[in-house]
């Protein structure tokens, strides 16, 4: 294994890494709206991890004007309300890594960069609405319960945020509604490979939280945790 970090401005390797997400998730509006300027207006903000000739992760940045409050509309927020006036803080939209190269402590280098990133603008931190790995085992738990679960060594029971608290990382309050994913019964039939044959809650594998259906018309509304690292 020979990995390198790769800025965007350094090289585009976009459409070069698999999908690493259920196929749902590809589906909010408001990151699709935005998600062309990230590279576009941000090139050295976005990270490519490779493995000599190959791309093995990613990670996207984008600066935020932030009050310090934890916005409840996480990923969505930073990517619209958070995007008016001058930026003052650093906010991670997303990580991710081929499941071959999880579980070796990239994503802390990852996370480090990017706070390295936030102290060489001179911004006072990096944020994250952090996608907590195993809150998907537990869809109906809500996510101010879970954010509280913690070990016998008193780190995080998730996998994710421990990883963000040990390298400095503090955890704020949830944001309950980072991602608001909605499509019709055949839309999310298709996104699935289930059917839902009448309205209600529904378990999804790889959702954080049931979806809703309701006059036909599903809905799935993904809970994130604020994350903040000091620059
Ligand atoms: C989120 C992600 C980048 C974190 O990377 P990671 O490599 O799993 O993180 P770490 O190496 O810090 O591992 C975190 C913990 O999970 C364990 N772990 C994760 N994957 C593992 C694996 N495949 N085998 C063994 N242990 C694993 C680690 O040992 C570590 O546990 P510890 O705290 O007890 O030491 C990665 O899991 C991922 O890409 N997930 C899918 C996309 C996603 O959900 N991204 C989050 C969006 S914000």
């Amino acid at each position: 294994m020979k990995l390198r970090i790769l800025t965007h401005a350094e090289r585009d390797l976009r459409g070069s890494l698999d999908y690493l997400w259920p196929q749902f998730m590809a589906h909010d509006q408001v990151v699709n709206t935005f998600w062309p300027r990230l590279y576009e207006f941000f090139p050295d903000f976005q990270f490519w991890v490779v493995d000599g000739r190959e791309t093995v992760g990613y990670a996207c940045t984008v600066p935020v004007r932030w009050d310090g409050l934890a916005e409840p509309r996480g990923i969505d927020w930073a990517l619209s309300n958070g995007q008016s006036g001058e930026p003052t803080t650093l906010c991670a939209v997303v990580a991710g890594l081929q499941p071959d190269y999880r579980g070796k402590g990239i994503s802390a280098v990852l996370l480090r960069r990017m706070t390295a990133l936030a102290t060489a603008h001179g911004f006072d931190a990096m944020i994250a609405p952090v996608r907590p790995t195993w809150k998907e085992r537990y869809p109906l738990i809500p996510i101010e319960s879970y954010v509280k679960w913690r070990r016998e060594d008193s780190f995080h029971y998730d996998p994710w945020l421990r990883t963000h608290e040990r390298i400095g990382g503090e955890v704020l309050d949830p944001a309950p509604r980072s991602m608001t994913i909605t499509g019709s019964r055949e839309e999310w039939e298709e996104w699935t490979e289930l059917q839902f044959p009448e309205d209600g809650d529904y378990v999804v594998p790889g959702a954080l939280a049931t979806v809703r259906f309701e006059g036909g018309v599903g809905t799935y509304v993904e809970p994130n945790v604020w994350v903040r690292h000091p620059a």
